[in-house]
This record gives C-alpha cells, sequence and structure tokens, in this order.
C-alpha cells in the first residue's frame, strides 16, 4: 500500500478517533415555526476543531536505538516533538505505579504484554482501541482493549561457541542442558522483577513444567549456574558476547542483533521441551498528559510502515501487522516449539512470582 495512501489512512483514523472524543451536548432543536416565539435558543458555537497535539512522552522498554527510530519516525511524520524515556518492563512498572497521580508519560510501547496485565490490574492503563487495530490479529489484542500487541518474539539460549567449546560443552538444546555442573557460573539471565525477557523465562518453566512449584525446584538449580541476573532483559547476551558467561537467556531476536553488530561468537539455539515467547505491547497510560498525540501513535505503531522500521536498526522482533514485511532475519516460530504461553495468568501472577523469586532464588547460596 503506497505510503501516501498509508498516511492518509492513519490520519484519517485519527480525524476519526479524534470526532469519537465525547460527543458534545446535542444542541437543542430549533421551536416549531408556528410555535410562540420563545427564547430562541442561540446556535451553538461549532467546535474548533481538536488543536493539533504538539509534544509526546513516550516509555518505551525495547532497545535504545529502536526507541530513537520510532520517535525520530514519528515525529518526521506528524510534527509533533517526540522524547522517550528507556526502562525495562519492571521498572517501567514501577514508575507508573510511583507516578499513577501525575503521569509523566502517556504511552507505553513495547515490552512483554504480562507487565500491561500487570499494570492493568493496578488501574494504571486506560483502555483505547484504534482504528488500526482492525488490522491486528485477535490473539495479539486484549480483548478489553487495554493494550495491543505490535510485536512477537521467541525466547532462546544465545551461547558464546568460543566459550562452550573452551569448557567442553555442546550448544544447549533443553532447558536441562543449562544444569550442566560444567556451566557453573556460565550461565545469565535477567531479574524477572527488573526484566520482561527474564519474568517470560520464568513464567515459561511454570507452563512447560505445570506448577510454579516444579518451576522454581528448577530455578533453584539453574541458579548454581548463573553467574549474575541483570537489570536489563538483553544485557545477558552482550555478557555472552564478551565470553563472560558461555550461555544467555534472552529473546532470539537480540541474539541476532548483538552478532550482526559485531558479536560474531554468538549463536542462536532453542530449548526442545519448548520456549516462552512475547508479544510486545503497546498502551495509553491513564490520566495521560497528552491523550491525543498518545492515541495518534498507538494508531501509527500498528501500522506495517511502522513496524517495517525494526530491521532498519537491526531489531527483528516480528510484526504483528500481517501487512508488514518480514525480514529474513526474524525467528521462524514455525520451526521452534513454543509453550501454551498464557500473557493474562503471567500478568496476574507476576507480583507474587517475582517476590518469591527474590525471597527464595537470588539470596540462595550457590
Ligand atoms: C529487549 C527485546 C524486546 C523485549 C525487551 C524487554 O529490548 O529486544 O523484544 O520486549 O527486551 O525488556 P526487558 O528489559 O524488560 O526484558
Amino acid at each position: 500500500m503506497p505510503r501516501s495512501l498509508l498516511v492518509q489512512i492513519t490520519l484519517a483514523s485519527f480525524i476519526v478517533s479524534a470526532c469519537a472524543l465525547p460527543a458534545a451536548p446535542p444542541t437543542p432543536a430549533p421551536p416549531p415555526a408556528s410555535a410562540p416565539s420563545a427564547s430562541t435558543p442561540e446556535p451553538a458555537e461549532p467546535k474548533a476543531p481538536a488543536a493539533k497535539p504538539e509534544k509526546l512522552t513516550v516509555l518505551c522498554t525495547p532497545q535504545e536505538d529502536w526507541c530513537q527510530a520510532m520517535t525520530k519516525a514519528f515525529q518526521e511524520q506528524f510534527g509533533i516533538q517526540t522524547s522517550y524515556i528507556r526502562l525495562s518492563s519492571g521498572e517501567a512498572l514501577a514508575k507508573l505505579r510511583a507516578t499513577k497521580d501525575n503521569p509523566e508519560f502517556s504511552v507505553w510501547w513495547g515490552g512483554p504484554v504480562d507487565t500491561y496485565v500487570a499494570a492493568s490490574t493496578e488501574d494504571l492503563l486506560e483502555p483505547y482501541v484504534s482504528p488500526n487495530a482492525a488490522e491486528i490479529p485477535s490473539e495479539y489484542k486484549d480483548p478489553n482493549g487495554l493494550w495491543t500487541g505490535v510485536y512477537v518474539g521467541a525466547l532462546g539460549f544465545c551461547s558464546n561457541r568460543e566459550a562452550l567449546s573452551k569448557l567442553g560443552v555442546e550448544k544447549p538444546d533443553s532447558w536441562e542442558d543449562l544444569l550442566d555442573p560444567k556451566l557453573k557460573g556460565q550461565v545469565a539471565m535477567a531479574h524477572p522483577a527488573s526484566s520482561g525477557t527474564a519474568y517470560t523465562a520464568v513464567w515459561t518453566q511454570v507452563t512447560r513444567l505445570g506448577s510454579v512449584d516444579a518451576a522454581f525446584d528448577y530455578l533453584k538449580k539453574l541458579h548454581q549456574n548463573i553467574l549474575q541476573y541483570t537489570k536489563s532483559g538483553s544485557a545477558p547476551g552482550q555478557m555472552a558476547g564478551r565470553g563472560e558467561v558461555a550461555v544467555s537467556v534472552i529473546f532470539s531476536h537480540d541474539c541476532v542483533k548483538f552478532a550482526d553488530e559485531g558479536m560474531n561468537m554468538l549463536e542462536v539455539s532453542f530449548p526442545a521441551e519448548g520456549t516462552g515467547y512475547e508479544i510486545g505491547g503497546v498502551a495509553l497510560i491513564k490520566g495521560a498528559p497528552e491523550p491525543e498525540a498518545a492515541k495518534m501513535w498507538i494508531d501509527w505503531v500498528l501500522t506495517a510502515s511502522a513496524q517495517e522500521i525494526g530491521p532498519t536498526v537491526k531489531s527483528y522482533q516480528l510484526p504483528t501487522n500481517p501487512n508488514a514485511k518480514v525480514s529474513e532475519r526474524s525467528v521462524k516460530l514455525s520451526e521452534i516449539k513454543l509453550v501454551n504461553y498464557d500473557f493474562q495468568e503471567a500478568g496476574k501472577n507476576r507480583k507474587a512470582i517475582t517476590k518469591r523469586f527474590e525471597d527464595e532464588i537470588t539470596t540462595a547460596p550457590q
């Protein structure tokens, strides 16, 4: 679809959504001509068109370079001065909680929707169903319009082939492989409280093993091989890229990104038992200071052209808009086994699970 047509649709959808603002009170019908001349109501002043939004502040969770590329493109296309702050999922949730009465941000873009579900249970998000959401498959949308999916990523192992070879360890293709005593101090993942990537890894254990207790039994064993729990989800992949660990648990597209950016010892593999995946979300923040600009952002990030920006900065998450071109560097979900990941359940349990992780795992002796 030519870009100009797309822009017209997007702008039209914005105009439509602007018109969808709460209707002005109905103008009283004029009295029938024959009626005695009651005081004829003055015609309602024509409403000035909604002023064009001037600025937007985005809470951005994916990689900085992607946040930059997206906000720059939006600003150039719509003439709205757009800035962002990059925070990992758990940090973003904490920020929304802390600024609930005086929100700093108007829209949240990126990061797994588990944390969006957690935010919605705390009444931190505002429902908004973009006209462009009609193009997004239902499995990538919250039924109540609290979030809409903008990308998909699969969790994987991102390993340093040189480090593995020195340890005499094969590239892992099972969650059990990460428990190999030869990998002591050689595995890294983020902390699930701060990172949506790591929370996806934790909830993947609950799903594949069938219970929270079974998951924590596994995580206690894995803890024996963990060198460090980082704050940001993709940082373990950079640790592996620098040879600080042999194996990291991150989204596979981040491993491909780091390899493409020069960490050429990195290789991706997936657990045969099944792996978790993310739907990266976008949502309107409750009490947004710039609600109209935020809705324009949401309308835009759902378009195919906006979802084709990622690969220009080596962000190979899969687009949710079926009309968006898919990079050949992106994961092919049909070639890996995914667990039946329940985003609502994961989100509702995020607070309890991350607290139990802090209490039982991070402080356990190694
Ligand atoms: C990286 C990935 C994204 C993911 C994000 C989550 O940026 O590329 O696909 O959504 O991490 O961030 P977090 O720091 O919360 O794990």
